[in-house]
């Protein structure tokens, strides 16, 4: 590549545009969206095509590029993208390779895709902007077509590099998903597809894996990777092929057990996973469970985990039906997204999240984007827009602490968490519920300002001060979540530059009936008297 003058210059601009070295402490600063190449945008940005879900849809780089005001507007600082190398052009009994996690050749983009002049302007338009890109790679293994007649026949040589049986793991089939030799070792899911396992812990695949990281991180100039199915090669592999990279990175480790999450980084192995351990208990929380084990959760990532300000937190991803596939209400959606945009760890929102779509398992949780329309009036996507612009804002504010510590738990029940970040010239407290939109009404105090404070709740735009002992009155309807943050939080964002006095909505003016709860805890910090509307 780079091999003609426009490449060079538009090398240069990618670099002139650059964020900084993006390392841990620059990743953790961002707020990532995630998009699936084939089904963000296409190139002309029209939005009536239709997509079969198995198939090629026809999403591009260049679509992306050309929508990243969608991305930006909404407060978004940087974009975690699906693979970029060749794939399969096989047509399997799973469907094609439309997501490119099927990788034939290393060496090549992938032409579905665009050019490589395509890309090398996505990526720099994205650093014009001041925003960092993370590549999903794949490293686990190669793939190919087959016709489910067990052992798969592969044709090695039709992969680059890796063109000879003597690169890969003999055919077994992973079936004991709690031994390690037995799930980084065998073959994953041979179905239409076999995902020929490479064999990581043989110096040779290192080197050239290490080898080509390097390389491809140089050439286009990217800012971090996400490594596919990283509990599924030997853990000796990690740490070297990230340090080749020079670069952040997380590993997927899809595992919802402290330890066997938190290992990855309490070893050394990855600077930071995706945070399934909160995921599970977020999606149960929602579910007919409680925040309370939510709650437990989080502090077993915070505790058991080298550091939870580098996991990445998410309600939805490419893998994992959507959070309104389980339940569609829209006030529980506004919750979990509360919860990982302003809570510890590096918010990671899924492209359609924003839009509440509810397809189910894979490949029915890839819908178009486009089927959208895009639409910027969404709630859920003026919701994203609002806390990202906060949680940027309280970064600036803090000196970058509000990314480095860890919320404070203000109080804790099954139907309520509540948190708080920041330091004091940007303070911001939020509660999340999962009472659902057919929930109470109901007022309490919550405290952690200082007393007299002049705050902004965000999510109804709602002016209100905090008292003498630094508590405000925080008004809850319809199980929406709320978020309070000081003035100064606001200032130059454009989020709340109207607001109106804060209040109950329904049934004000009704008499309030004191309601007791027994498992009520007294913090330090704040109090909560719980009042409910009579009648509700
Ligand atoms: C990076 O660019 C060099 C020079 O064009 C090329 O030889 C190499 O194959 C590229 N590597 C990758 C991984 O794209
Ligand atoms: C592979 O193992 C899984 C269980 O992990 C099983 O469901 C599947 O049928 C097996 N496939 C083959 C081809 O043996
Ligand atoms: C919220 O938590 C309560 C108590 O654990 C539970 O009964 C309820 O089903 C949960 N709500 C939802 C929507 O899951
Ligand atoms: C901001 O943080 C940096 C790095 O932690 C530190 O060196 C600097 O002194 C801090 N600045 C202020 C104003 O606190
Ligand atoms: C708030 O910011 C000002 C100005 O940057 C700084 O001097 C002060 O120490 C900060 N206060 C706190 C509590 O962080
Ligand atoms: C917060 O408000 C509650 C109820 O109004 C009150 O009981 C409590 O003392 C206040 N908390 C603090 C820290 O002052």
């Amino acid at each position: 590549m780079r091999s003609s003058i426009a490449n060079a210059a538009v090398a240069v601009l990618a670099l002139a545009g650059r964020a900084s070295a993006a390392g841990a402490d620059e990743w953790r600063k961002q707020s990532i969206y995630q998009v699936m190449i084939d089904r963000f945008a296409l190139t002309d940005g029209s939005t009536s095509k239709e997509c079969d879900v198995s198939r090629f849809c026809g999403g591009t780089w260049k679509g992306l590029q050309n929508k990243l005001d969608y991305i930006q507007d909404m407060g978004f600082t940087a974009i975690q993208i699906s693979p970029i190398v060749k794939n399969t052009e096989d047509h399997t009994a799973v469907g094609d390779a439309y997501h490119g996690y099927w990788v034939t050749d290393n060496y090549a983009l992938n032409s579905r895709f665009g050019t490589e002049q395509d890309f090398t302007e996505l990526v720099a338009e994205v650093h014009k902007r001041g925003m960092l890109l993370m590549v999903d790679v794949v490293v686990n293994n190669m793939a190919q077509g087959f016709d489910n007649v067990i052992p798969p026949k592969v044709d090695f040589s039709k992969f680059n590099p890796f063109n000879d049986e003597k690169y890969f793991h003999p055919y077994c089939n992973v079936t004991q998903w709690e031994t390690p030799e037995d799930y980084q070792n065998c073959w994953l899911y041979p179905y239409g597809v076999a995902l020929a396992d490479l064999a990581t812990e043989k110096k040779e695949v290192a080197d050239e894996l290490n080898k080509w990281v390097k390389e491809l991180v140089a050439n286009y100039s990217i800012d971090g990777l996400r490594i596919d199915a990283a509990k599924h090669v030997n853990d000796e592999f990690l740490a070297p092929f990230v340090k080749a990279s020079g670069v952040f990175a997380w590993g997927e480790v899809l595992s919802g057990v402290q330890n066997d999450m938190c290992r990855y980084q309490t070893l050394g192995l990855l600077p930071g996973m995706p945070n399934y351990l909160e995921y599970f208990a977020m999606v149960r929380a929602f579910n007919g469970d409680s925040l309370e084990e939510l709650s437990e959760m989080r502090s077993q990532a915070a505790s058991g985990c080298s550091d939870s300000t580098l996991l990445g937190s998410f309600a939805e991803n490419h893998d994992m039906p959507r959070f309104a596939a389980r339940n569609d209400d829209p006030a529980l959606a506004k919750n979990a997204m509360t919860y990982i945009l302003l809570g510890d760890g590096i918010p990671t929102v899924y492209q359609g999240q924003e839009q509440h779509f509810d397809g189910g398992d894979t490949p029915f949780n890839r819908e178009a984007l486009w089927t959208s329309k895009y639409d910027t009036s969404a709630p859920l996507y003026v919701l994203t827009s609002k806390l990202n612009k906060v949680r940027s804002s309280a970064i600036r504010l803090s000196n970058s602490t509000f990314v480095t510590e860890r919320a404070e738990t203000l109080w804790v029940d099954v139907n309520h968490l509540c948190l708080k970040k920041g330091d004091n010239n940007a303070t911001v407290v939020f509660c999340i519920t999962n009472e659902s939109s057919q929930g109470r009404s109901y007022s309490t105090g919550i405290g952690g300002f200082a007393p007299g404070e002049e705050l902004v709740e965000v999510v109804r735009c709602r002016h209100t001060t905090a008292d003498g002992t630094g508590n405000v009155t925080m008004y809850v309807e319809q199980g929406e979540p709320r978020v309070y943050v000081t003035k100064a939080v606001l200032e130059g964002t454009g989020v709340c530059e109207e607001t109106s006095e804060d209040k109950l909505d329904s049934g004000a003016g009704r008499a309030m009936v004191p309601r007791s709860f027994g498992t009520v805890v007294l913090g330090a910090v704040m109090a909560m008297v719980w009042v409910a509307v009579a009648g509700l």
